[in-house]
């Protein structure tokens, strides 16, 4: 008898055990689904003007001073006089230090509308036909003393109008690139813009598993949806071997050193011992001239510190998530299939250096899916980047989005930055996303502004 009632009361006790641990796993998978820590341990609740220049919240301690030398390290002007520390300079550049492109670890703006120069723009020479022997892949608007830059780049803008179906007319401006002025013969190749990224989270998309981005490639559209992204394929001379792209807009540079040695090589006329010679063509003399001390001009040891700096910014924490007009808003978010290309998370898996295991295993939002996409004509460089054709992006991740206008104090997005505003940047999706564009067209007013305070909240 009282064994019975023992049994019951243990077999009670266990199913109410059950149900216990099934709702709490349920919760934590709630929790999971509408976490505001779009960078799983690693984020930070930072809404200020510095929310993309802040150390992982689990940086180990150990690290911090490692972070300090790097944030100085992406400060750093890079000088033309061999006596100096930080010499090598140019001859030719587009920018002497990194953070002079990614202002506060962000981004890059493009000029106004009807400004001189390229502002905070990298030109791009556009090597779909032949490269450009007396140039390389990029036109340098600045050099140093006694060397003449490239030449000299203006933008007009082509303005596009339009309308909602309900009418609401909307604009949108198409930048041309021209050549004002070539110091060293004519180019016949078009040349492109692109604006430098916020840098937060590039450890997280480092240690985003190879196999996580093959499983959502689909080249042949086999599932019939119109959308077909497939990965970059690039050989990174940082570890010698051929891998899957990550970063850049093409998703051209396999790590984050790769990325950073092209940075210094290309962007401030740094060397390194995977880019040792000095960026001159044969027939730009002057730069020749100038390359008096042959030796490497970044140790090694400079660049790791720049690349750890770079993959452990913390990514900034989501706002309002528990409002309910936010979550309406992801609805539509996926309704027009923005989902499926800003693929909204992942958990990332081990990284291969040992030193950033405080970003394995990390439930993350990044919303891309790292694949190049065909996103049409108007956004089309006729160039070619790994396997990338001119006609295809890498689905830009959107954490953080929320937080440039307040970083940079004007919002500047896609590629070459023509967008001024989240909705302009969704009209500008063609070619495979046109279906979503179309879609966003087609909406009643008060659900492209529930989509845009989601976009907002990220
Ligand atoms: C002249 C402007 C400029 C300078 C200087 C510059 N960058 Fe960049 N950066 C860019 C642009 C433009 C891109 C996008 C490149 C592309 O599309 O391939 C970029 C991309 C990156 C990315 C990849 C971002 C992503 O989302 O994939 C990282 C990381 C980065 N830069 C780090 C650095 C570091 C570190 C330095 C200094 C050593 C530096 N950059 C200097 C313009 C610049
Ligand atoms: C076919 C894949 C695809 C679909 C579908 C798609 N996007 Fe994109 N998205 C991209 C790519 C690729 C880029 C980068 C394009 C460029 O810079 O030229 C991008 C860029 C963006 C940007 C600018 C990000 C930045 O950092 O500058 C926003 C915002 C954006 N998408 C929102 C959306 C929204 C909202 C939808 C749904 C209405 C959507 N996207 C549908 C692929 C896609």
């Amino acid at each position: 008898m009282y064994k019975k009632i023992i049994n019951t009361l243990i077999k009670y006790f266990f199913s109410i055990l059950i149900i216990f641990f099934m709702n709490l796993s349920s919760i934590a998978q709630q929790a999971n689904k509408y976490s505001s820590l779009s960078g799983g341990e690693t984020t930070r609740k930072d809404i200020t003007t510095n929310a993309f220049s802040k150390p992982a919240k689990n940086l180990p301690l150990k690290f911090r001073q490692v972070f300090t030398e790097g944030n100085k390290l992406f400060k750093v002007d890079w000088n033309s006089n061999p006596n100096q520390k930080f010499y090598g300079l140019g001859p030719t550049f587009t920018q002497s230090s990194c953070i002079s492109c990614h202002i506060k670890d962000g981004r890059s703006l493009p000029p106004d509308i009807n400004k001189k120069g390229i502002g905070g723009l990298s030109i791009f020479i556009n090597n779909y036909f032949k490269d450009e022997i007396n140039y390389g892949n990029k036109i340098d608007t600045k050099a140093i003393t006694n060397v003449k830059e490239e030449g000299d780049i203006i933008i007009n803008y082509e303005i596009i109008k339009g309308n909602f179906s309900d009418g609401i007319p909307y604009k949108l401006f198409k930048p041309n690139f021209i050549i004002e002025k070539y110091n060293y013969g004519q180019i016949k190749n078009k040349i492109h813009g692109r604006v430098a990224t916020q840098i937060i989270g590039m450890g997280l998309i480092e240690t985003i598993p190879e196999k996580s981005i093959l499983e959502w490639s689909d080249p042949f559209d086999k599932d019939e949806d119109g959308i077909s992204g497939r990965p970059n394929f690039i050989y990174d001379p940082t570890i010698k071997k051929e891998v899957v792209g990550r970063f850049g807009w093409k998703a051209s540079k396999g790590s984050i050193k790769h990325q950073v040695v092209s940075a210094l090589h290309e962007d401030i006329g740094i060397t390194t011992i995977f880019f040792p010679k000095n960026r001159c063509p044969e027939k730009q003399v002057d730069c020749k001239s100038q390359l008096i001390n042959k030796s490497i001009e970044a140790s090694e040891n400079i660049v790791d510190i720049i690349s750890f700096y770079t993959s452990v910014i913390a990514v900034p924490a989501r706002r309002g998530i528990d409002n309910k007009y936010i979550e309406e808003g992801r609805e539509i978010f996926i309704n027009a299939g923005c989902a499926k290309c800003h693929i909204q998370s992942v958990k990332t898996g081990k990284n291969s250096n040992s030193q950033l295991d405080f970003l394995n295993n990390q439930n993350i939002q990044p919303f891309t899916d790292l694949l190049l996409h065909d996103m049409g004509e108007e956004l089309a460089e006729y160039s070619k980047e790994g396997i990338a054709y001119g006609k295809e992006w890498r689905t830009a991740p959107l954490w953080g989005l929320g937080l440039i206008q307040k970083v940079n104090g004007k919002i500047r997005l896609l590629h070459d930055g023509r967008a001024r505003s989240i909705q302009e940047a969704i009209l500008w999706h063609g070619g495979e996303a046109k279906i979503s564009r179309d879609k966003f067209l087609m909406m009643k007013k008060s659900n492209r502004e529930l989509l845009i305070k989601f976009l907002e909240s990220l």
